[in-house]
């Protein structure tokens, strides 16, 4: 597994499993064992799956020394702010059972973040997280963020795949050395990607599935991917992308399928915001 070194220097592995969607604890748990037996050893949950327990439990079942993983949660929008960022922290933990998390990301960039990366700089800085970062933080979020912030993120999550590529946004994040992770690396399957047929033929040409060659374009722009399944050989196949290489010719294919937006979520409109802001995770 090929790593990237975040800005401070930290070794994130270049691919990880993702669990969002999959709320029920028994497949989540099974599907978190399948991927670390798989060889993962990134896992990306957030208090808003509700799903950090069975993550938490896998991880314990797995054996793997917890020196070996990199897991990832999330703060949810209710829990900003500088004195409930601390506490969802706290909570986070606890449920997914570890005394440290490998990386902490704002999930959304609304309510008080400012808070709350106050309190992360400084859970940070007492080692209890090992690198902070956001998520859908659109170019304009992420720089005033860099740019005022006393520690700047380390990594930006947002919707990277071939129908919406954002090449202006990876390079914000080149600019200010914040590392791409893509979330929906298969448009979260959606819009017919499997059996585009670009992907289709560069997948023939290769040996390799449409979803091997998907996940293997965008690590070889440089973004850390995190594919979700439940099916145990879908997490293998998805892991079998680090023995072939995509030419230029097919990147350049590829990159003609950006639709130059994306149809799952538009973080601009009031109604995104509306939505989000009403989606509760407790009392
Ligand atoms: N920060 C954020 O705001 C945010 C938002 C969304 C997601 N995420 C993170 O990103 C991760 C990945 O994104 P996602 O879960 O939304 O979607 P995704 O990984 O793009 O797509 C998942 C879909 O693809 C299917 N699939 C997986 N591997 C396949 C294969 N080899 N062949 C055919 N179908 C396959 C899955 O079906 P099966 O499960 O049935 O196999 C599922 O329907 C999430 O799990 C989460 O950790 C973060």
């Amino acid at each position: 597994m090929e790593t990237t070194k975040l800005s401070n220097g930290v070794e994130m592995p270049m691919e990880g499993f993702g669990v969002f969607q999959v709320p029920e604890a028994e497949v989540c748990e099974q599907a978190v064992c399948d991927a670390i037996a798989a060889g993962y050893r990134l896992i990306d949950t957030a208090a808003a799956y509700f799903n950090e327990e069975a993550v938490g439990a896998a991880i314990k079942k797995s054996g793997v020394p917890r020196k070996d993983l990199f897991i990832t949660t999330k703060l949810w929008i209710q829990d900003a702010g500088y004195e409930n960022a601390k506490k969802a922290f706290q909570t986070s933990l606890d449920k997914l059972g570890l005394d440290y998390l490998d990386l902490y990301l704002i999930h959304q960039p609304m309510n008080d973040y400012y808070g709350s990366w106050r309190a992360m700089e400084e859970l940070y800085k007492t080692g209890k997280i090992r690198a902070i970062g956001v998520c859908n933080f659109y170019p304009e979020r992420l720089a005033d963020l860099c740019l005022n912030a006393e520690i700047a993120p380390m990594v930006n999550q947002v919707e990277l795949h071939p129908f919406f590529q954002q090449p202006g946004a990876l390079k914000t994040m080149e600019e200010f050395k914040v590392q791409p992770e893509a979330w929906g690396p298969f448009a979260e399957g959606k819009f017919g990607i499997f059996t585009n047929e670009t992907l289709s033929a560069i997948a023939a040409k290769h040996k390799k599935t449409v979803a091997q060659v998907i996940l293997r374009w965008n690590v070889q722009r440089g973004v850390v991917v995190i594919p979700k399944s439940v099916h145990k050989e879908r997490i293998e196949e998805n892991l079998n992308i680090w023995d072939f290489t995509l030419s230029d010719e097919d990147m350049a294919q590829i990159a003609k399928l950006d639709k130059g937006h994306s149809e799952i979520i538009d973080h601009s409109t009031a109604d995104t915001a509306k939505f989000l802001n009403g989606w509760k995770i407790h009392d």
